[in-house]
C-alpha cells in the first residue's frame, strides 16, 4: 500500500534537518510531513564527520550532533521528529521518482506519494574506480560522506597503530583528513595534482602557509602528480600506490577525496538542470510544479552576483532549507517571501586552524598578515578585487569581530584602487566597514 503525505524531503541530511526545524516552526499537522533517507540516523551536523567524529580521544558520536547544533540551535533527537508528527522514514533509498506522478519508489518497492516534495539529496563522492584507476577497489581505501563510511574508517585507524596512511587529494577532505589522521599518529603522505592545495579557493601565498603547517605537522606533500593504480596483499589490503611520475609509496590505509558529484540522477530528463545541478528560482522552485531542491544539488541565482551557482557548503545547505520551506508555506496563504540573497561563506577547521571565507574569489588577490607557519600565532587572509571592488575576503585565526568584519566587506564590496595600500592596511580595512 502507499503511503501519503503533504509534504517529502528526499534525503535525510543537513538540509532536511534545518527544513523539519522550519516547517515546525511555521506550522505542521501531524502526519503531513515525512523525511526518507537512505541514512540509518536522524539528520546531523555532516561537516563533523572529517573533524571530531574521527578525534582519537573522546571522538564525537550521534546523537550528539544531530542538527541544529552546527549552528547553535536545538539538537533535533529522533524523539523531536515523533512529538511532532513527523514521519522519519530511514535506510530507506528511493530508486525511481516519477515527478509527473508525484510518487517516490524505495529499493524494498513502496511507493510514496507527495503533494509537495523537497529534493535534499545532497552529493556523492566521486570514486578512483570511477576513473578506471587500477587495483582501486582494493580493501582499506576509503571515502567519506556519511556516518557509516567514518565508522569504517574509524575502525580501520584503530586496528592499525602507526599505520601509513596516503590521502589522495587536496582539496577540504584532503586536508581536513590529513590532519587527523596524523593527530592519530599515522605516518601521512598528500597526493594532489595542482602545485597547491585547495586550488578551487586558496591563493599561492594562502596555500604556501598552509603547506608549511602541515610539514611541520609531519605530513609528507607530494604535488604535481596522482594515482594511476594500487597494488594489493593477499588479503585484498591496499600494500602499494602507484603514482603516474613513476614513484612508489607503500601505504597501509588510504583516504580519497577528489570531489563529490550532487545526486541528481533520479530526476534526469524529468526537470531542468543546469551547471550540474537541479535549477531553481530564489525560492528554491524547479522547473515542475511543487517540486523545490535544496542544498547541494540546487543551482540557484545568487543574487548579489546576478549568477546561477552551485554551492557545497553547509551554511547554504541550511539557508536554502529554511527560505524553500518559507516560501512553500507563504504560497499556501496567498503570499510571497524575499527572494533568497546569499552571500557564500566557507570554513574549514584542522590542527589549531580555522579559517573563514566570505563572498566571491574572483579578480585579482591581496595577501596580508603574517602566514609564517612558523609563527607562534599566525594571522593573516586575502581580499579578492574586482572592478576596483572588494569583493571576498578570508581569515586564518578571526576573532568572531573579525570574521564578521571580513563578511561585511564580502557584502557591501568597498571601492579599493590602491593593491599596495589594501595589503598594509590588511583586517584594519576591514574593521572601518
Ligand atoms: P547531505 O549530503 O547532507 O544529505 C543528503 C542526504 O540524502 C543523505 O542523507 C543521503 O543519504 C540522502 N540520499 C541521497 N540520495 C538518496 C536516495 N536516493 N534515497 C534516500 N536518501 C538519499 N561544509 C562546510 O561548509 N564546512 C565544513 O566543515 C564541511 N565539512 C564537511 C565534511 C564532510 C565529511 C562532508 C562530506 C561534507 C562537508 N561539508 C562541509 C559540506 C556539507 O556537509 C554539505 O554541503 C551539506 O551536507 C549538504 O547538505 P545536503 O542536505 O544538500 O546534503
Ligand atoms: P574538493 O573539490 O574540495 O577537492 C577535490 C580535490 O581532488 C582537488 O583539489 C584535487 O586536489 C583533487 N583531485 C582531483 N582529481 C584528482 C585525481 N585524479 N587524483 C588526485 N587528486 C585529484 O572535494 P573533496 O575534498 O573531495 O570534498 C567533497 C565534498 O565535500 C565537496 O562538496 C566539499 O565542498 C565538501 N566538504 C567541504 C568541507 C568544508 O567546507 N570544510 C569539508 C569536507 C568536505
Amino acid at each position: 500500500m502507499a503511503k501519503s503525505f503533504k509534504y517529502v524531503i528526499l534525503g535525510g541530511g543537513v538540509s532536511a534537518g534545518y527544513a523539519a526545524r522550519e516547517f515546525a516552526k511555521q506550522g505542521l499537522k501531524p502526519g503531513e510531513l515525512a523525511i526518507i533517507s537512505k541514512e540509518a540516523v536522524a539528520p546531523y551536523e555532516r561537516p563533523a564527520l572529517s573533524k571530531a567524529y574521527l578525534f582519537p580521544e573522546s571522538p564525537a558520536r550521534l546523537p550528539g550532533f544531530h542538527v541544529c547544533v552546527g549552528s547553535g540551535g536545538e539538537r533535533l533527537l529522533p524523539e523531536w521528529y515523533k512529538e511532532k508528527g513527523i514521519e522519519l522514514i530511514l535506510s530507506t533509498e528511493i530508486v525511481k521518482a516519477d515527478l509527473a506522478a508525484k510518487s517516490l519508489i524505495s529499493a524494498a518497492g513502496e511507493t510514496f506519494n507527495y503533494q509537495i516534495l523537497i529534493i535534499a539529496t545532497g552529493s556523492t563522492v566521486i570514486r578512483l574506480t570511477d576513473f578506471g584507476t587500477q587495483g582501486a577497489d582494493a580493501k582499506n581505501i576509503f571515502y567519506l560522506r556519511e556516518v557509516d563510511d567514518a565508522d569504517k574508517l574509524y575502525e580501520t585507524i584503530k586496528a592499525k597503530p602507526n599505520a601509513k596512511a596516503l590521502v589522495v587529494g587536496g582539496g577540504y577532505i584532503g586536508l581536513e583528513l590529513s590532519a587527523v589522521l596524523r593527530l592519530n599518529n599515522l605516518d601521512v603522505t598528500m597526493v594532489y595534482p595542482e602545485p597547491w592545495c585547495m586550488p578551487r579557493l586558496f591563493t599561492a601565498g594562502l596555500a604556501a602557509f598552509y603547506e608549511g603547517y602541515y610539514k611541520n605537522k609531519g605530513v609528507n606533500i607530494i604535488k604535481g602528480t596522482v594515482v594511476v593504480g594500487f597494488t594489493s596483499n593477499s588479503n585484498g589490503e591496499v600494500k602499494e600506490v602507484k603514482l603516474k611520475d613513476g614513484r612508489v609509496l607503500e601505504a597501509d590505509i588510504v583516504v580519497v577525496g577528489v570531489g563529490g558529484r550532487p545526486q541528481t540522477a533520479l530526476f534526469k530528463g524529468q526537470v531542468e538542470e543546469e551547471k550540474g545541478g537541479i535549477k531553481t528560482d530564489s525560492f528554491f522552485k524547479t522547473s515542475v510544479p511543487d517540486v523545490y531542491a535544496v542544498g547541494d544539488v540546487a543551482t540557484f541565482p545568487l543574487k548579489l552576483y546576478s549568477e546561477l551557482r552551485r554551492v557545497e557548503h553547509v551554511d547554504h545547505s541550511r539557508k536554502s532549507a529554511e527560505q524553500a520551506v518559507k516560501a512553500i508555506k507563504a504560497a499556501e496563504e496567498g503570499k510571497t517571501v524575499e527572494e533568497y540573497d546569499y552571500l557564500p561563506y566557507f570554513y574549514s577547521r584542522s590542527f589549531d586552524l580555522s579559517w573563514q571565507f566570505y563572498g566571491d574569489n574572483v579578480g585579482d588577490t591581496v595577501l596580508f598578515g603574517d602566514n609564517n607557519p612558523e609563527s607562534p600565532k599566525p594571522k593573516f587572509g586575502s581580499y579578492w578585487i574586482k572592478d576596483g571592488k572588494v569583493v571576498g575576503a578570508f581569515l586564518e585565526n578571526g576573532t568572531p569581530e573579525e570574521n564578521k568584519a571580513i563578511a561585511k566587506v564580502a557584502r557591501v564590496q568597498p571601492p579599493a584602487q590602491d593593491l599596495d595600500q589594501l595589503a598594509k592596511e590588511g583586517l584594519s580595512f576591514a574593521s572601518k566597514i
